[in-house]
């Protein structure tokens, strides 16, 4: 073999440099750099070449039926897909291990396989009885599903071409390896070229070809992120493993919107699509304790109904804790102050920097959005006063400094679930827009007034 020159890669961007060096040239990381052997671009992709031979056509004529998309029978996937897998697509599964990636591409995959798809799951990680055993659980042992247990580019792609299939999923992408790369598997170089080789034979043979990719909580693991660039889809499969509930998200999406959201649930049986996830957060909620709000919130084109807990209690520390769970920690802080020193509450206001205050979004679903800030106040102000919100209320709107209410972005679609889920008032900004029918909206140009019209003026 040819002796191949070294150069010092990113694990984290995957750009090159020729000696090591503490921080990566080109994105800033620190100690990110490793020594890898130098390869020259077997597809001449990164160069922007066509990948098949083309010539000019106009735009009119560019034929868009091909292009159609075959759905993967699961709704919620198809929802995030905007309908499905494109037929030469790459579409990246990225979340961290344990989330359920395996799961999800098996009953895909199974779906496509009984509705007359030809699928081929090349499993890298798993046995392929191990694999069985997990369908046979899930009921799924669709006869035009095809095992693979393989983790060699080369003999792989040879199977593709004997088998045809429609659509493949590489299980997972960083433990395929090519020997002929002659680094570790794993490593930035193998991860890119087994993902550079398989966009080629997607393309070229016009199947669809999901990469699944581990992630840890910090993005370290080399993969995903210096996938992003080569792939048309990127998905995130989030979701916090101690609650059942699952987020799938597409991160980028070269054939529809990025904005749309999946949910499923974890179950026994597999995951299972969450088709009304507000009813599915609000389920628990015991309406008539202190310090709990209802907040319509937006996950992309979604509207969510999400309870906010809030917890103020004497603390025996020097520096008082500050928890935020689910919530934006800087939110939680700046709302905090808002209430200090903006909002009279008596002798609470002094109390209030001495307290341990615990703030969180319940049911495992991520609020970071400045619209629950409201909601997070009143959750506080509710927990110090011991009374309750009333069960029927809703709050939205961003804080501001001053203590003055903003308008959240798609207030309309969010007023809609909160009314389509029986709350009929709503504490919103002065500007809110009309209500859908049903719906009172109380609106309030600070913090204090939101207080006067959630308990009555005065009252705390
Ligand atoms: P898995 O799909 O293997 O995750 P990943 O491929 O992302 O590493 O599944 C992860 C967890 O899901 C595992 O701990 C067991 C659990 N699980 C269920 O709760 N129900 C099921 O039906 C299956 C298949 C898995
Ligand atoms: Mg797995």
């Amino acid at each position: 073999m040819a002796k191949t020159r070294l150069v010092h890669r990113c694990t984290d961007c995957g750009g090159v440099s020729p000696r090591w060096m503490g921080r990566c040239p080109s994105c800033g990381a620190w100690s990110t750099l490793v020594e890898e052997p130098e390869l020259a671009d077997p597809t001449g992709w990164a160069c922007g070449q066509p990948l098949v031979p083309t010539s000019p056509v106009p735009i009119g004529q560019v034929d868009v039926e091909s292009c159609g998309r075959r759905s993967t029978g699961i709704s919620e996937l198809d929802r995030v897909l905007g309908g499905g897998l494109v037929p030469g697509s790459v579409t990246l599964v990225g979340g961290e291990p344990g989330i359920g990636k395996s799961t999800l591409v098996l009953q895909a995959l199974a779906s496509m396989a009984e509705a007359g798809a030809r699928a081929l799951l090349v499993t890298a990680e798993e046995s392929a009885p191990q694999v069985r055993m997990r369908a046979d659980r899930l009921g799924t042992l669709a006869p035009e599903l095809h095992l693979l247990a393989d983790a060699v580019l080369p003999s792989v792609l040879a199977h593709i071409k004997v088998l045809r299939p429609d659509v493949v999923v590489v299980d997972s992408v960083q433990t395929l390896f090519d020997p002929d790369l002659g680094s570790v598997p794993g490593s930035v170089t193998q991860v890119r070229e087994c993902a550079h080789r398989l966009v080629v034979a997607a393309k070229e043979r016009s199947m669809s070809v999901v990469l699944v990719g581990h992630v840890t909580k910090e993005g370290s693991l080399a993969g995903p992120r210096v996938l992003e660039h080569v792939v048309d889809t990127v998905l995130a499969f989030e979701g916090d493993r101690h609650h059942a509930l699952r987020l799938v998200r597409a991160v980028k999406h070269r054939f529809g919107s990025t904005e749309e959201l999946g949910l499923f649930e974890m179950t026994d049986a597999g995951l299972i699509g969450v088709p009304d996830p507000s009813g599915l957060f609000l389920a628990d909620r015991r309406p008539g304790v202190a310090g709990s709000v209802v907040v319509p919130t937006m996950e992309g084109h979604r509207p969510l109904l999400v309870e906010v807990q809030a917890l103020v209690s004497p603390s025996t520390l020097a520096q008082p804790r500050r928890s935020a769970q689910g919530l934006d920690h800087g939110r939680l802080t700046l709302v905090l102050a808002v209430l200090g020193c903006r909002v009279d509450l008596g002798s609470a206001n002094g109390a209030l920097g001495s307290s341990d205050v615990h703030a969180s979004a319940v049911g495992g679903v991520r609020v970071i959005e400045p619209g629950a800030d409201v909601a997070v106040a009143l959750a506080l102000v509710s927990s110090i006063s011991g009374r309750p919100v009333p069960g029927d209320l809703v709050a939205v709107g961003e804080v501001g400094l001053g203590g003055e209410l903003r308008q959240a972005a798609q207030t309309p679609r969010r007023l809609a679930e909160a009314a389509r889920l029986g709350f009929r008032r709503a504490v919103v900004p002065v500007s809110a827009p009309t209500p859908p029918p049903g719906m009172t909206l109380h609106r309030a140009a600070t913090v204090t007034d939101a207080m006067g019209l959630t308990w009555g003026n005065g009252s705390c």
